[in-house]
């Protein structure tokens, strides 16, 4: 790969990094190449089963894959037990720091026992395999020893960002019939406090399947806590029940490990679910390989646990790979903007993994912030959630990798579960570009009919092979997850995101086809937006687009029509954007709303959000002609 003469802006990786990496990239590239199944079988043999599998992969349900056939394992037992039986027992599994300042740390050792300690009472109240349990709280300890928890004993986690309100909590409570809660009484946020529990009672009021709510304490803010149904977290773990040792339950590699709501094409958000079998070795072998994960390595994925990111890469990857897991609580910029650089400073980061909006965000406050700390304890970067733009990218690689931290841009999705089109440490790098598809993944850029496009033409991006991590199915509704992933190219995963593949072979990521919305990283849906708008009384219809903003990437704009009655006014507008702050979360507020008197729709009624958003760009809006008289 090296020999070749690339176009374009090229980084190559020197020869230290090639010689640190896990990958020896050509080789990996070419075992996978020619048997795709041997390859995460090998990679399936490093971890622990209790039974193997009689088969890699079964396709006979197609699009319904299934991985590791018959195999018994369970990912908690090798994201913990596995280590605790080796010298690593000691070993730092997590190192936390709230935003205040506070410090915690848990060896593999102390990890262990607070699951096992935590499972005994999900056991208590009744909590059995098959079971949905909803985490909502912020980046603390306890969210993933929850999650640790569920899965030992094989219960499917259902963790809600907490970032999101009350009707988005609702909703994933109501849809996943969760059977208990565990959330903290609040969380952080720039210092300020925000009110979990609070939210969380005004979500339960509608919420009929909930029986018992554990609640953690953060904040230590006074809280309601209902008798009978809630009980606090640190009273629970005290008591004789929640004894140190815990078996694990032996679930089979199809067995649901988690289900995680995303926002789609239309309606309400959907349960992407996850296995124990197969996501563990895609998650596995993908941080592995491409962060090249060491013994020594500390490890910090800035993502939140609420997220895919946060599951695949601060919870389940780290784990599996023994190494040590940073989390923080905080914002990065809080109480100073070198927050982030003084922690990897002082914790000796090795590997800093991010997303673009994040790097904007801090890029604004100047190069004097990072230079202020030593950050050569630095090796690699990493990059995830929207298309980076070279500029930030640039700034990433010179400011704070000191031009010796290669940059691993990786695509990849909820419903992908593991990184999809990244390079591994010895690819060489263009600022903009996830490189190629990992190691035996074959994906295409295609047209509306399913053909391959030139290079460097701009296309839907497919994918052309199962993978271990995948998603296997939307929890409760098989039918959507074909008609949504696989109906449009049949026999081809259709990503909901536009493309293109330049002379060398390297795709560009352009953005979302369909009405996805990329806020800060955050994908949320354009349905959501319009429906937490039109629940408040003054409006009758609402659209809501994604337009360009310089460190969000996108920025929500909405357009509503009032009810009779109602009058346009700023007032108003605070309202709604606060309204929906309030169902949906802040993250969901619109930047601006403007009032219309009409929106343009087909002939059947659908919204043409894409006339908007040409509308609002000052743009050619396209073909038309099914626009409504
Ligand atoms: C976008 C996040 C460009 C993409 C892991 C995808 C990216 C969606 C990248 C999935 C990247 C993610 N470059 N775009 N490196 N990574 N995306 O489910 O549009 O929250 O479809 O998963 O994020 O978002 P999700």
């Amino acid at each position: 790969m090296n020999d070749k003469q690339l176009t374009g802006e090229v980084y190559y990786p020197s020869k230290d990094v090639i010689k640190h990496a896990n990958a020896k990239c050509e080789k990996l590239y070419e075992e996978a190449e020619k048997n795709l199944e041997g390859f995460w079988e090998k990679e399936a043999k490093n971890l622990k089963w209790f039974k193997k599998w009689n088969k890699v992969l079964d396709d006979s349900e197609k699009p319904f894959y299934k991985w590791f056939v018959g195999g018994k394992t369970n990912i908690a037992y090798n994201c913990l037990d596995v280590h605790v039986e080796t010298y690593r027992r000691n070993k730092l599994a997590l190192i936390w720091e709230g935003e205040k300042g506070e410090f915690r740390s848990f060896s593999y050792f102390a990890l262990r026992r607070e699951v096992c300690r935590f499972s005994n009472i999900l056991k208590s109240l009744g909590v059995k395999k098959g079971d949905r349990v909803t985490l909502y709280m912020g980046r603390i300890p306890e969210l993933m020893i929850g999650m640790l928890a569920c899965a030992r004993i094989g219960a499917i986690h259902s963790v809600v960002y907490g970032g999101f309100s009350v009707e988005a909590l609702h909703e994933r409570l109501e849809d996943s019939q969760s059977k208990v809660l565990i959330v903290a009484d609040g969380s952080y946020q720039r210092g300020k406090i925000v009110q979990l529990k609070q939210i969380a009672d005004e979500a339960l009021q509608r919420a009929a399947t909930v029986e018992s709510v554990l609640v953690v304490k953060r904040t230590g803010e006074d809280v309601y806590m209902e008798p009978g149904r809630d009980m606090w977290y640190h009273e629970l773990m005290n008591l004789p029940i929640a004894n140190n040792s815990c078996s694990v339950e032996q679930v089979d590699a199809e067995d649901p490990l988690f289900i995680l709501y995303t926002s789609g094409t239309t309606g309400k958000p959907k349960a992407i679910l996850h296995t124990h079998g197969g996501y563990m070795v895609g998650t596995y072998t993908t941080l592995k390989y491409v962060f090249d994960i060491h013994e020594d390595d500390r490890f910090w994925c800035a993502a939140d646990p609420g997220w895919i990111t946060g599951h695949s890469y601060i919870v389940y990857g780290p784990l599996l790979n023994g190494a040590t897991s940073f989390m923080y609580e905080g914002a990065p910029t809080h109480p100073y903007p070198n927050r982030w650089w003084q922690m990897i400073e002082k914790y000796g980061i090795n590997i800093l993994y991010t997303a673009p909006t994040a790097i904007r965000g801090l890029m604004r406050y100047g190069e004097a912030w990072p230079n202020r700390h030593d950050l050569s304890s630095l090796r690699l970067l990493g990059s995830v959630g929207e298309p980076i733009n070279p500029e930030a990218w640039k700034w990433y690689y010179r400011v704070i990798g000191k031009e010796n931290c290669p940059i691993m841009d990786t695509w990849w999705q909820t419903e992908t579960g593991m990184f999809m089109i990244t390079p591994l440490p010895c690819t060489p790098l263009k600022p903009g570009s996830g490189t190629k598809p990992f190691p035996g993944l074959k994906m295409d850029i295609v047209d509306e009919d399913g053909k391959p496009v030139k290079t460097n033409e701009e296309g839907y991006l497919v994918i052309k092979t199962p993978w271990p991590a995948m998603m296997r199915t939307i929890y409760n509704d098989p039918d959507r997850y074909v008609q949504q992933y696989w109906s449009r190219f049949p026999g081809m995963y259709m990503t909901g995101d536009s493309a293109k593949r330049d002379e060398d072979g390297y795709y560009w990521i352009i953005g979302r086809v369909d009405d996805v919305i990329k806020v800060s990283g955050y994908r949320l849906g354009t349905a959501e937006i319009e429906s937490a708008l039109v629940s408040h009384p003054s409006i009758a219809e609402a659209a809501a687009i994604g337009l360009p903003h310089d460190v969000k990437g996108n920025a929500i704009h909405a357009f509503v029509i009032l009810r009779v009655g109602y009058e346009k006014s700023d007032k108003l507008i605070e309202e709604l954007r606060q309204h929906v702050g309030h169902e949906m979360g802040p993250i969901a507020k619109p930047e601006h709303i403007d009032f219309v008197d009409s929106l343009p729709k087909t002939r059947s009624g659908k919204i043409m959000r894409r006339v908007l958003k040409a509308r609002a760009l000052g743009l050619d809006p396209g073909n038309i002609s099914t626009l409504e008289e």
